[in-house]
């Protein structure tokens, strides 16, 4: 299999330095299962100053990424027949796990990196989507590639030691994560459950959906579209269903469900 390509334009391609210490990443890196191509967007700058910016017509604070250095770059990338255009901005659509998930198909992804004031509006014409991080605003477009880049290249065959640790994963399936312990069995008086040195992997399987149940419904009810099984389901019925009672409520949403 060929690596996937990540092919990022950005004013700062020395941000992606951090990617070289990464661990999972670096090792995807160093075993080709990913490459990450830099396109230094100065490099198509304007004249002999390389400009890249400039006022926003109309008056405001701040630069604007003029559009036809990013175009340039844009056309200079050899472009697959799996590839994708994702343009960075604070105005997209916040990045889901599923994204990732449905990205690692693909074997290219192009990365547009804002920076300043943002781009001029043409810039929007290049992307197949635009990708919001979160409801915040960064100074530019380099901390979300990063974070694309590393989410996605984890879910790549290969990269993982133990691709299992994907599919109970808060985010890969419905519900969040159970609760981790690891030695000491006690730490400031804090105990690990008993049920999890008991060596009964049936009752171990049991209480770690019910924990994932209860915490989903704790914090992130939102996640769940078909809330009313899991709202009527009381600790009790946690412990009587069975594995298939969300298979059959949550596998078309996610594809996965959680391996306890
Ligand atoms: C300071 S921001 C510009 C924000 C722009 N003026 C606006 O209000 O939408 C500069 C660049 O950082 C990136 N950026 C900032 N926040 C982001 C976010 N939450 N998600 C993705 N990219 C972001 C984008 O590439 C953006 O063009």
């Amino acid at each position: 299999m060929g690596s996937f390509n990540f092919d990022v334009i950005t004013l700062f391609p020395k941000a992606f330095e951090l990617l070289d210490n990464l661990g999972v990443i670096t090792r995807a890196l160093e075993k080709n299962l990913i490459r990450v191509n830099l396109h230094n967007l100065r490099e198509f700058g304007e004249g002999s100053y390389k400009q890249v910016d400039d006022k926003p017509y109309g008056g405001g604070a701040g630069m604007v990424l003029k559009p036809e250095p990013i175009y340039r770059a844009h056309e200079s990338i050899i472009k697959s027949s799996k590839s994708k255009t994702l343009l960075m901005t604070p105005q997209g659509r916040v990045l889901k796990q599923k994204d990732l998930l449905e990205w690692s198909n693909l074997d290219q992804i192009i990365i547009i990196c804002g920076q300043y004031e943002g781009f001029d509006e043409r810039v929007r014409h290049l992307a197949d989507e635009e990708i919001s991080l979160g409801d915040y605003v960064l100074s530019g477009g380099e901390i979300p590639a990063m974070s694309i880049i590393n989410g996605l290249t984890r879910l790549l065959p290969g990269t993982l030691g133990d691709p299992e640790s994907l599919l109970n994963e808060s985010h890969n399936c419905p519900l969040l994560e159970y609760p981790q312990y690891t030695r000491p069995f006690v730490f400031k008086e804090m105990k690990v459950p008993d049920i999890l040195v008991s060596g009964n992997h049936k009752e171990i399987k049991l209480w770690r959906m019910q924990k994932s149940v209860e915490r989903t419904l704790e914090r992130r009810d939102d996640l769940i579209k078909s809330k009313k099984n899991l709202t009527s389901l009381n600790t009790q019925r946690v412990k009587q269903e069975s594995e298939e009672f969300f298979k059959s409520n949550f596998e078309d949403d996610y594809g996965f469900y959680p391996n306890w």
